[in-house]
Parts: structure tokens; sequence; C-alpha cells
């Protein structure tokens, strides 16, 4: 692997990108300053040699880390509570976010609410929020991706579902952003080529959303336009040829791109993805990727500029809104992502219910137009049916 390309990038935070990179997890601890490491990964990689062999080296760097992995999929607060209690008991004093989406997202919210005062669900940000963190008694965080897809790595926000009210909450924190992020491609390699789609497709809504959100922000469109030309050209060849390295580690960079996209916001693909998600447990990348179509035909008229700019950019065959609609229609065709809502499982009798949940949403209040609750509804009618027009 001499010829593969590396390297250390400190924007937005510590990125040390590479194969091989995750041998010198160790070194990262120390940088970090931590000592006692609680490594937080999904229950289906605890057996995984990646994460045995991170814990027996760190064991072997003279370091007390331990594992938790009673992480699932959409993520629910008694996760946290019991990461967070295993925390305090075993004097860790530092979190190693090790795995997909959902095991960094726990990982950085086990960091911060383990040594807070208030309980967790008055900390997001529909309820105390930030002001009511307190920072200080955050753990520092590594964060070490194994999929390419949500950008938790580069994000202050983690997203976690308050299991008894069925909605996915938002906390976030300035020192919630991982101090070090370490992305080696042999990490998303194991991969299987359905879950590095839906994950890629995740990466994309980032992106997209965050570029056609108006909220001003330069820095952050050119970060969106390139993660969406880098996803453009090998997402498609990492779904292939899943030991494809190159594609492996740009599909990392575009995933930290997209988060980084999105401090400008998202918009209504993730309003719906969010309680669909909360609801039928569905993976939300797969889920992003069924809305993804029916949201830029309902933004159509309002996003005809910004998609001028990605369909020149991007090269793609035509042109502004209609480029992008056949390339999203293209990719989902390409990845046997379903075409409508239905067939991910979403119940038409509950339209109404999820509509007034996606108006709420956070991601609501930067869609490129503003959206109503029936607005939602009429969004996810055409999902459930496969109507695009
Ligand atoms: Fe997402």
């Amino acid at each position: 692997m001499a010829d593969f390309p590396s390297g250390v990038w400190r924007y937005p935070t510590e990125i040390r990108f590479g194969v091989g990179e995750i041998d010198k997890l160790a070194d990262a601890c120390g940088d970090a300053g931590i000592r006692r490491p609680l490594i937080v990964t999904d229950a289906g990689l605890v057996r995984n040699s990646m994460i045995t062999g991170a814990r027996d080296d760190l064991q072997d760097s003279g370091m007390a880390a331990e594992v938790f992995s009673r992480v699932r999929g959409n993520p629910i607060g008694a996760n946290v509570l019991e990461g967070a209690e295993m925390f305090r008991d075993g004097d860790f004093d530092g979190v190693i976010g090790f795995g997909g989406g959902s095991a960094l997202d726990v990982a950085k919210a086990i960091a911060m609410a383990a040594h807070q005062e208030r309980p967790l669900f008055e900390l997001h940000v529909r309820s105390g929020g930030p002001a009511a963190i307190d920072g200080s008694k955050i753990a520092p965080i590594i964060a070490v991706p194994t999929t390419a897809g949500t950008g938790s790595e580069t994000g202050r926000a983690s997203l976690i579902t308050e299991e008894e009210v069925h909605e996915k909450r938002i906390f976030l924190h300035a020192k919630m952003m991982p101090t070090i992020v370490i992305e080696d491609p042999q990490l998303t390699v194991g991969l299987p080529a359905n879950l590095t789609a839906w994950t890629g497709i995740d990466a994309l809504a980032h992106c997209f959303e965050g570029f056609c959100s108006p909220e001003l922000h330069p820095f952050s469109d050119g970060v969106a336009l390139e993660g969406m030309r880098l996803i453009k050209e090998f997402l498609p060849r990492a779904v292939e040829d899943g030991r494809d390295l190159e594609a492996r580690g740009m599909m990392l960079a575009a995933a930290s791109m997209g988060s980084t996209a999105f401090q400008k916001g998202l918009g209504a693909i993730h309003s719906l993805s969010h309680p669909v998600g909360a609801r039928f447990d569905t993976h939300h990348g797969l889920t992003n990727g069924v809305f993804f179509p029916y949201v830029i035909a309902h933004n159509r008229d309002v996003i005809a500029d910004k998609c001028a700019r990605i369909s020149a950019y991007l090269g793609l065959k035509k042109s502004g809104v209609d480029g992008v609609m056949e390339w999203i229609l293209d990719l989902r065709k390409a990845f046997d992502i379903p075409h409508t809502a239905k067939e991910l499982g979403v119940d038409p009798d509950r339209v109404d219910e999820i509509a007034a949940a996606a108006e709420k949403d956070p991601s609501t209040g930067s869609n490129p137009k503003p959206m109503t609750a029936s607005d939602m509804a009429t969004v996810l009618r055409n999902a459930l049916e496969g109507t695009l027009d």
C-alpha cells in the first residue's frame, strides 16, 4: 500500500486518513489525553477482529480498554444510559466510537451524558439544548468509522431515539465533536454491498440537502459540491468491488464532508426519514434513498439554480433539476433501493402522524422552502404511491 495516499486533515477536526492508521490508535488516545478508553461499538462488530485487535493493542500499550457493544441500529436512550453507567463504574476517561453511525452516535452521547447532572432527555435540542449541557464534563472522543455515510465522526450532534415517544432526539454540543478521527479505508472493506450503497446514499443526502439549504455558508457549499462529485465517482465503485481501497477511502472522505456540509442544515428528506426510522426501524440511508426523489420533486421550483450548479460540476447527462433527478433515480435502480415507501414497510394509515412529526423535525427549518404538516403528508403520499410529478 506504499502508494496509497494518506494525510492529516485538521478541518473540521483532526482526521488521520490512510491505510494502516488504525494501528496507531494508542498514539491517538495519548494525543487526546485518554488513558482509560471505553470502546463503544455495534453489537454486530463486538467479536470482529477489528474490535478485539484494537482492544488488545490498547491493553498491550498499558491502557485499561474495555468494550461496550449494547448498541442497536436507530439507537435508543437505554443504550446511552447503560453505556454511561459502564463509563462511570469503570472510571473511564474517554470514549472511542468504533463502528457505524449508531455506534458513533451512542459513543458521543455517552461521552457527553455520563457525568451530567440532568437526565438525558432534558438535554436534547428541543428541551434544554446545548445550554443545559455542562461542556466541562464531556469526555474526549475518538471516532473510528467503519461505514461511510452518517459522517457522525465529523459532527457535533448525536441522534438518539426517545423510546417512550418514538422520536429521534438531537443532542448537540461543540465538545461532542471528536478530538481525533481515524479514517482507515481497510476498516470499511468488509461492509456488504447493500450497506455500502445505503450509507453512501445517506452521505449524498447530507451533501445535497446541505447544498440546497438556504442558509448562508459558502464553506459548506464548496465541501458539499466536491462531496457529491466524490460520491458520483466512487460510490458505484465501492458497491461493485468492496476491496477497492481508493473507492473506500474517497467514500470515507465524502461521508465526513457530508456532515461538514450539513452544518448549513438538512431538509425534508431527513425530516421524513427520521420519524419513519423511529417508527418502523428502517435503515436510515435506505429510507433517505426512498424519499430522495419525492423531496426533489416537491422543492423543484426553488432549487433550479442549485441543481444547475450541481449538474455542471458533476458533469451530469442532463442539466438542472432534471439532471439531478435522473442521476438519483439511476443510482437507486443500480442499488436496488425500492421506489415506494410502501415497499419500505411504511404503514399508509399513519401518514398524518408521520407528517406531523416530520414538520417538527429540526431538519425542516432548512428545507429550501417552508413545509407544513400538510406538505409533508403530500410528499409522503407521493412516496407511498410512487408518484413523482
Ligand atoms: Fe443522514
